[in-house]
């Protein structure tokens, strides 16, 4: 086997696959969404989760504006609006009303929650971190919410949070969560 150099090619970390977030905030008041696929957990304790978010986005506005966001984890039947949040600006259109979001607040006054989504996680503005041509942004989560029929023994469960996953390479397409086939922290142990 030989390596291929691939330069500096964002595709080679989303090719792998990346959680679709419908990040949002109150922007002038009004409740706002993007798509969101580069995040990532910051930090256990304080939870923290960060976001990288383009300097024009409509949605850095309002979470400028009210130092808090929400993250939003759509379930597969929430695609077509996850896709329309990802491609057209609140600055131009009404994405609520046009993905008939139902809003609700939690603990943040200005951290709007979709109901639909089976999860939702409300956050406050850590950090701040002008990268280039993204805003990381680094949240400290606050609160967060899960639909009950999401939860097996009081626990998120993948299967029936039925999410999907974000891949930019060969083509830009969203797939599905595929079948378990290994234990995570216990597999290892086989090779003692
Ligand atoms: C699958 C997908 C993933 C995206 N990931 C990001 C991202 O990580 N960061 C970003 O700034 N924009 C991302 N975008 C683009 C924004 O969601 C898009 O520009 C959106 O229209 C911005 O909305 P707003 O102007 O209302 O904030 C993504 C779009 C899609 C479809």
């Amino acid at each position: 086997m030989q390596k291929v150099a691939m330069g500096k090619e964002g595709t080679i970390y989303s090719a792998p696959a990346m959680p679709v977030l419908l990040v949002g905030a109150d922007v002038d008041g009004k409740p706002n969404f993007c798509t969101i696929a580069w995040s990532g957990v910051a930090c256990a304790e304080p939870l923290m989760i960060s976001v990288a978010i383009r300097h024009v986005r409509h949605t850095l506005k309002g979470i400028e504006q009210n130092g808090t966001f929400s993250i939003n984890v759509p379930s597969i039947e929430l695609v077509k609006q996850a896709d329309y949040c990802g491609i057209y600006s609140g600055a131009k259109v009404d994405k609520v009303a046009a993905c008939g979001f139902k809003i609700f607040y939690g603990k943040l006054a200005s951290a709007p929650l979709i109901e639909q989504c089976p999860i939702n996680i409300e956050c406050a503005v850590h950090e701040r971190l002008d990268l280039g041509t993204h805003v990381l942004v680094i949240g400290r989560v606050e609160e967060t919410h899960a639909s009950d029929t999401c939860l097996t023994d009081g626990k998120p469960d993948i299967e029936k949070i039925n999410t999907f996953v974000y891949t930019s390479s060969p083509v830009k397409e969203y797939r599905a969560i595929g079948k378990p086939f290994a234990q995570a922290f216990s597999i290892g142990k086989e090779m003692e």
